[in-house]
């Protein structure tokens, strides 16, 4: 289903922080720390972002920008907020802003028990490349690492109702 929420898209800040590590608990076995995300404000090569509706952040997700490639480091979106597209629509606004960055494909790592992100990632055209075994530690997981070769062709197919971007 996509979603006709009124959906804006921010850097992340400060003042979004203490919601993120909320979203962030809620979402993983093995939660990021509040230091790993005042990091990715930091880190010069990371584009991380915000979905807000009205002054709420509902989701987020990130990337980090390698010469032609954009290394997806976190998607999450509230539990109380998920199946309406949010997922798809921060996915989609990610890609864009790697496209508009310069970058040509696109790659992540999944549990390979997680088929809804699996799911949101072959639909955009995600490919498995590679499975490296066990190594989430925590349950000795393995990871499914998938590529996108062409994330601008992706797009150019996708249904391209985005967010707006809001003033940092
Ligand atoms: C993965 C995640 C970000 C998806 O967010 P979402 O807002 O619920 O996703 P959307 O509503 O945009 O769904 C997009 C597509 O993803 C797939 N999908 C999402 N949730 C799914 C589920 N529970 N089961 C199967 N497919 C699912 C579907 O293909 C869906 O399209 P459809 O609704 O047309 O069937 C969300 O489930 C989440 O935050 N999970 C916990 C964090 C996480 O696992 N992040 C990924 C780490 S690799």
């Amino acid at each position: 289903m996509t979603s006709t929420l009124e959906l804006t898209f921010q850097k992340l800040s400060m003042p979004h922080l203490e919601t993120v590590l909320e979203i962030e608990r809620q979402s993983f076995k093995t939660p990021w720390s509040k230091f790993a995300f005042i990091h990715e404000m930091r880190f010069e090569r990371s584009v991380f972002k915000v979905a807000k509706v009205g002054d709420h952040v509902v989701g987020y997700g990130g990337f980090w920008h390698v010469l032609d490639e954009a290394h997806i480091s976190n998607i999450a979106v509230h539990p109380d907020h998920r199946r309406k597209g949010i997922g798809r629509r921060l996915l989609s606004h990610l890609l864009e802003e790697a496209v508009a960055r310069g970058a040509l494909k696109a790659t992540l790592e999944v549990r390979r028990s997680n088929i809804a992100a699996q799911k949101l990632y072959e639909s955009f055209g995600f490919k498995i490349v590679t499975v490296r075994k066990y190594y989430y530690s925590d349950e000795n997981e393995d990871a499914l690492i998938m590529w996108n070769d062409d994330i601008a062709a992706t797009l150019a197919g996708a249904d391209s109702r985005n967010a707006l971007e809001t003033p940092e």
